[in-house]
């Protein structure tokens, strides 16, 4: 199996598990701080394309993946800020997918391409947004072909009994990949039991495998779809916000909610972690010189 250095697969999870809002926020703040960074945007619905500001179908609608996959062509990738390029998604990811599926080889095509653009070293770190789990051949392919997994979720009942799935399954899946740990996501921030338990159920059922972060990224839906209105990840729109001031606020009729720089922080906080993460995977997996 083709492994990618420095490659994270943001994913497993049902429709709506925040999959997407923590590859492209972990993503650009990690480019903010200088890291270069490729997002392979693989849904279909090109959902990551979107937040990052792109319009997929004047990127190709997917095109650049499948070409680089189904003919050897080289992966064209799209820039969305300074050290931000995107693999773009769209309708022809679905006809990729498809194609994955009686491919001869599928995951020797679908790594290839990555393989090739990680080794040029244009890129420090390639992060996946992977569509909702069993939608898309292409996310067996990215967990077959990425070294590192983040996993988002929420505190539902639903949604813990999905992550107990995924432990259970994690060691039969058909994948290196090393499971870097749970990302709490959406829970409330006023609600510090919610959170403790929330946090020590995954620390539960995830024993062995691996912990919990210690940063639960709050529910703040409203800071969150302003952001998006505005075209700008969190960290930028928080940032933006430090100059406006309230009389400003007022005159204009923007208001800025009060949650927002909490909110950009925990992902700050979460990124780092990551990192240290990432780090100490590095470190224990180096071979020993003896
Ligand atoms: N901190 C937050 N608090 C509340 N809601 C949030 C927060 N962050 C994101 N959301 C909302 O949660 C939803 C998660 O969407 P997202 O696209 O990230 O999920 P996904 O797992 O990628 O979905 P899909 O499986 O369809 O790709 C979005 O509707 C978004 O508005
Ligand atoms: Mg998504």
């Amino acid at each position: 199996m083709r492994t990618i250095p420095n490659s994270v697969v943001v994913g497993i999870g049902k429709g709506g598990s925040c999959k997407t809002t923590l590859a492209t926020q972990l993503a650009g703040i990690w480019a903010s701080e200088g890291k270069r960074i490729l997002l392979a945007d693989l849904d279909m619905q090109a959902s990551a394309t979107k937040v990052v500001g792109l319009d997929p179908v004047q990127h190709g609608a997917g095109r650049h993946l499948m070409d680089a996959v189904m003919y050897g062509d080289q992966l064209t990738t799209v820039n969305a800020r300074d050290n931000l390029d995107l693999v773009v998604a769209g309708r022809h990811t679905k006809t990729l997918s498809n194609h994955l599926v009686t491919a001869t080889a599928p995951q020797d095509a679908f790594a290839l391409p990555f393989e090739k653009i990680m080794a040029s070293g244009r890129y420090d770190r390639l992060v996946f947004d992977l569509p909702p789990s069993g939608s898309s051949r292409l996310a067996d392919m990215a967990m077959q072909t990425g070294k590192y997994l983040l996993v988002p979720t929420s505190s539902g009942v639903d949604n813990i009994e999905g992550l107990r799935v995924l432990a259970g399954e994690l060691d039969e899946l058909d994948s290196d990949i090393l499971l870097l740990g749970v990302v709490l996501m959406k829970i409330s921030a006023a609600a510090p039991r919610k959170r403790a338990e929330a946090r020590q159920e995954v620390s539960e059922i995830l024993a062995g495998v691996a912990d919990p972060f210690q940063t639960i990224i709050r529910e703040a839906g409203a800071a969150y779809d302003d952001s998006r209105k505005a075209g700008l990840f969190l960290h930028e729109y928080a940032e933006w916000a430090t100059t406006v001031s309230v009389t400003n606020q007022i005159r204009t009729g923007i208001k800025i909610p009060t949650n927002l720089a909490d909110l950009a922080r925990e992902f700050y906080e979460l990124a780092d972690e990551v990192d240290d993460r990432i780090a100490l995977a590095e470190d224990l997996l180096q071979p020993r010189a003896s």
